[in-house]
């Protein structure tokens, strides 16, 4: 280990042996916190080539349980987003893609912070269970093409292990380790090929585009060395995605979105991811014709439908997917009125998202309850025009004392007498 370290300190790049030696040794045990630290401070000051990541990521891959999807006919695509505030986009995607004859098979996690998760946001689905046996998901994707699970089994240890060690150890801020991490997890659920969602700006865990690329790239080329086919988008997070944020409200924004009457940027993000994820699963040569196939099926409602099957299959209430007042919903709708007029400049988006996580929306700490009623839907978007007096959000909430969320809104909200415009939804597409 002590020559792995110096090799690395010094700038030269490990053999797969060098690195399957450490990851399997942190993991059994045998290689102490302090080695591993050492490790992953050089490699934050020196990188890692795509090579190296590769063998890092299937190291990790191989830690731990992989789940096995072969019993699925077609090839497996997944999704995976850096996480933003308000993105609904698995909920709307999983049964639109699956309507177009990709298997979705998707394992998805829980919000954290000022980012929610998909798995909290099923659950605001009277009824729906997130765990299911790896037969019976697998027999789902077969029956109905798509399920929606959390994470069974022991997977990637070796990435948990080291992010807690990255954790306290400056070293989680190392785009190899992060594309590394990222790409183990989805390899090991089964992934065949995997489109990125690669979040960029102020909600957002990479801030500018420059990181974001970065990221990308990295990821995309692990995919690559590894044999997954790989994209990436770069998306906007300078502004939460659609207008609500909150569990119940993001299924409603979501069965909207299936209906074809969703927000315009969350409608083409999903447009976008969807066709990248169509044409990976070879359903579509082209992505002009897989949008083509997404509209279709959103058009005759039988992304809805399915949607309705998933929710059924999972012991879910389906009737919301035609009466969304079926939900939960909170006892009170507060206004957060503008204090000026002008147009809307800026929005600091993971501020909004603590705005939301204040009024029970999401977790400060990993074990706190979360109030699947509550959130916020937005009444303006930047480059919108406001007067003052007039609702810049709705808050739902079931307490009357909401101020800390006001104060929130209406400070990270800026409102500017110059003129601006939207900001670019999708930055770029990187492919392998
Ligand atoms: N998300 C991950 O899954 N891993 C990282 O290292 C950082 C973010
Ligand atoms: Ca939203």
């Amino acid at each position: 280990m002590v020559d792995i370290i110096e090799k690395k300190r010094d700038g030269e790049m490990l053999s797969k042996e060098e690195i399957t030696f450490f990851i399997n040794g942190y993991t059994e045990g045998s290689i102490p916190d302090y080695q591993a630290s050492a490790l992953l401070m050089a490699i934050y000051f020196q990188g890692m080539t795509p090579e190296e990541q590769g063998h890092l990521t299937m190291a990790m891959v191989e830690s731990g349980d992989q789940i096995d999807l072969s019993a699925i006919e077609g090839l497996k695509v997944d999704k995976h987003s850096t996480g933003g505030v308000g993105d609904t986009t698995t909920l709307i995607l999983a049964p639109l893609v699956a309507a177009c004859g990709v298997p979705v098979a998707k394992m998805s996690g829980r919000g954290l912070g000022h980012t929610g998760g998909t798995l909290d946001k099923l659950e605001a689905i009277e009824g729906f269970h997130i765990e299911l046996t790896e037969e019976q998901f697998v027999k789902q994707v077969n029956d109905f093409k798509v399920a929606v699970i959390g994470q069974s089994g022991n997977l990637t240890p070796a990435d948990k292990n080291l992010y807690s060690l990255r954790d306290v150890t400056a070293t989680v801020s190392s785009i190899p380790l992060i594309a590394s991490s990222i790409m183990s997890k989805k390899i090991a659920a089964g992934a065949d090929a995997i489109v990125l969602d690669v979040k960029t700006g102020e909600g957002a865990f990479m801030k500018t585009l420059e990181d974001a690329e970065a990221l990308a790239h990295s990821m995309v080329a692990i995919g690559r060395q590894v044999g997954r086919n790989t994209m990436a988008v770069i998306s906007d997070m300078s502004q939460p995605l659609g207008y609500a944020i909150g569990n119940a409200l993001e299924v409603k924004e979501a069965i909207d979105t299936l209906k074809g009457q969703g927000p315009e940027d969350l409608t083409e993000l999903c447009l976008v991811l969807g066709s990248k994820m169509i044409v990976a699963g070879e359903k579509a040569e082209t992505v002009e014709e897989a949008r083509a196939m997404l509209e279709a099926v959103i058009k005759d409602g039988s992304a809805l439908n399915l949607f309705g099957k998933l929710i059924e299959a999972q012991g879910g209430d389906a009737r919301i997917v035609h009466d969304p007042s079926l939900l939960p919903s909170a006892k009170f709708q507060i206004e957060v009125p503008a204090l000026s007029s002008g147009t809307i400049s800026k929005m600091v988006a993971d501020e909004i998202g603590v705005a939301a996580m204040l009024l029970g929306a999401g977790r400060a700490t990993k074990d706190d309850q979360i109030d699947l009623a509550v959130g916020i839907v937005l009444k303006k978007k930047i480059g919108d025009q406001v007067n003052a007096g007039e609702p810049l959000a709705i808050i739902h909430a079931n307490r009357e004392d909401v101020t800390k969320s006001i104060e929130l809104i209406q400070k990270h909200i800026h409102i500017s007498n110059q003129v601006q415009e939207k900001p670019a939804l999708i930055h770029e597409m990187i492919t392998g």
